[in-house]
């Protein structure tokens, strides 16, 4: 039950950051000094992964120039003496070995997460929604497979989340708790909104699923705009195995909002030894 691969689907419109992302895909607005999908590359890799798929739409070449070699770059960086930036360079050339599977109509997150079928090829897989960073001591992503060795099934990751959360996120309800952090799931909605939600446990965007998901994916349903949802994926899976939830053990910034974006950029500068001090001192005088 050992997870080798991990599929990033990447093929939104990033409507929520327009204009910004009317011709840069969404995933690759950076945080600091790193585009937001190469944090997920790199929480990827913290799992020990190196298969990454990546399911873009025709608009996002950008997103596979970013992870290929770039020899004029090197050469100029090279013929600088610029050695840090040229090592930070080719270093991300040779993160993974990556695939890149077109998404031909954006028919939501369980349509994009099956275009990886193949590339998944009957084992399970990992998936991850590049709207989030998490900077957690242990990845996130290494946090979920590990409990997927243990549990022997797809397994979720979860956060509590407030009333405004049960609009933005799918919502799980409990069949029972099987250990501090992990909940059997019995049910789930795909943001449900405060009235209709079974619990404050939300879905966040990283799963490891067994390889039956894809035929889950195939079985469901659109929804009422006309998109298959992997939370009601997830629903077809639970007729015929368990799915589990974790409580991962870290912190994480949702940057699929631009405050949320915002609170990530603030917070990572306050962690970065470069800019602790001055940022601090920006915000200070800002606010007098
Ligand atoms: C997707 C999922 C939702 C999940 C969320 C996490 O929604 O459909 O269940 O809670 O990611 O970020 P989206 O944010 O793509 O609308």
């Amino acid at each position: 039950m050992k997870v080798n691969k991990a599929i990033i689907p990447a093929a939104g419109f990033g409507t929520r950051f327009l204009p910004a992302t009317k011709a840069l895909p969404k995933e690759m607005i950076a945080v600091i000094d790193k585009p937001l999908i190469q944090y997920t590359v790199e929480e990827i890799l913290g799992a020990g992964i190196r298969n990454i798929a990546v399911i873009t739409s025709q608009a996002k070449s950008v997103m596979r120039d970013h992870f290929a070699p770039s020899p004029e770059l090197e050469s100029f960086l090279k013929a600088k003496g610029k050695l840090d930036l040229l090592e930070e360079v080719r270093k991300i050339s040779k993160l993974a070995n990556f695939t890149y599977i077109r998404q031909p109509e954006p028919l939501g997150l369980g349509h994009a997460i099956l275009m990886g079928e193949r590339f998944a090829a009957g084992e399970p897989v990992a998936a991850l929604t590049p709207d989030d960073i998490y900077d957690c001591l242990v990845s996130c992503t290494k946090q979920l497979v590990d409990a997927f060795a243990e549990l022997r099934g797809t397994v979720i990751v979860l956060g509590r989340v407030d009333r405004e959360g049960t609009k933005k996120y799918g919502i799980i309800k409990v069949k029972r708790q099987v250990s501090d952090r992990v909940f059997e799931v019995a049910d789930m909605h795909e943001k449900p909104g405060p009235k209709k939600a079974f619990s404050d446990l939300g879905i966040l965007g990283r799963y490891v699923f067994t390889p039956e998901i894809f035929d889950a994916i195939k079985r469901t349903s659109a929804d009422s705009r006309g998109e298959i949802q992997i939370t009601d994926a997830i629903r077809v899976l639970l007729d015929t195995q368990p799915v589990y939830g974790l409580l991962f053990e870290g912190k994480r910034y949702d940057c699929g909002n631009k405050l949320g974006f915002l609170e990530a950029t603030i917070a990572l500068a306050l962690k970065h030894p470069e800019f602790r001090g001055p940022v601090k001192k920006i915000i200070k005088a800002n606010l007098s």
